[in-house]
């Protein structure tokens, strides 16, 4: 499997901020894992057309179940596909909290962005106060086999691991919660999936990675990648994440 180290820039950036994404396909001309950077809506079109062919995806960070229609102010999976995404976050934890997507819901997003060719990055995670009562593993697993469709395959799907409270906060989940969690998420993609499927299909870890932090976090077993929030929002920060990621397929 290729390892892919994914950014979400969230609702940050305007088209002046593109010179930072020039200067991330400049410094990796021949990525040695993939390289994925999920922007508003707005700029995808003009990044894909400023990037030409250069290996860095582009994907959206939510779209509608519906492939067209009555819905004001969302976006279907087929337009980021136009506007030339190749994926699209679903279900972060942000979505959840501030849009009150239930996995259900996530599900149904995930089969529009399988049909309209997208790899569907699906986000679980643990709240602080579920973590603090021991129920992180029940969580993760409920929020798998529902936000999960039938649809999904090793090459269409990647989950991200997000805890809430690692989310934009500096605090990590140590090595071993992090390798319980992705292991767990392992066996039910197993479960789910079939064995193929399952070993195939890219886990990331998101949650406060920094190029401080990187290279310890991709040497735990089961983590395929990272979803970075804000350190992907510059090149000075997002490329030594990158560089970590391909030291550890190709250790020096
Ligand atoms: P962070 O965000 O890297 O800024 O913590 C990660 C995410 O929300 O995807």
């Amino acid at each position: 499997m290729r390892k892919l180290a994914a950014g979400n820039w969230k609702m940050n950036g305007t088209s002046a901020t593109l010179a930072e994404l020039e200067a991330l396909s400049r410094a990796h001309p021949d990525p040695g894992v993939d390289v994925l950077v999920c922007l508003p809506a707005t700029l995808i079109h003009p990044a894909r057309t400023l990037l030409d062919n250069a290996p860095v995806a582009l994907g959206g960070q939510d779209c509608h179940a519906a492939a067209s229609g009555a819905h004001t102010g969302d976006i279907a999976a087929a337009q980021l596909a136009d506007a030339g995404a190749s994926a699209v976050i679903l279900g972060h934890s942000e979505r959840r909290e501030d849009h009150g997507e239930t996995s259900d819901r996530v599900r149904q997003k995930a089969i529009a962005a399988h049909q309209a060719g997208l790899i569907a990055v699906i986000c679980l995670g643990e709240t602080l106060a579920q973590r603090e009562a021991g129920e992180t593993l029940a969580i993760i697993g409920a929020q798998l086999s529902a936000s999960l469709p039938d649809t999904c395959t090793a090459a269409n799907t990647v989950v991200a691991y997000e805890p809430v409270w690692a989310i934009g906060t500096g605090k990590i989940p140590t090595k071993a919660q992090i390798a319980d969690v992705h292991s767990f998420v392992r066996e039910g993609l197993i479960a789910e999936l079939g064995a193929q499927e399952a070993a195939g299909l890219r886990l990331l870890y998101g949650g406060s990675v920094k190029p401080a932090n990187a290279a310890e976090i991709f040497g735990i077993e089961n983590v395929d990648g990272a979803l970075v929030g804000g350190a992907s929002l510059t090149a000075a920060e997002f490329s030594p994440i990158i560089r970590a990621l391909e030291a550890s397929v190709h250790p020096a």
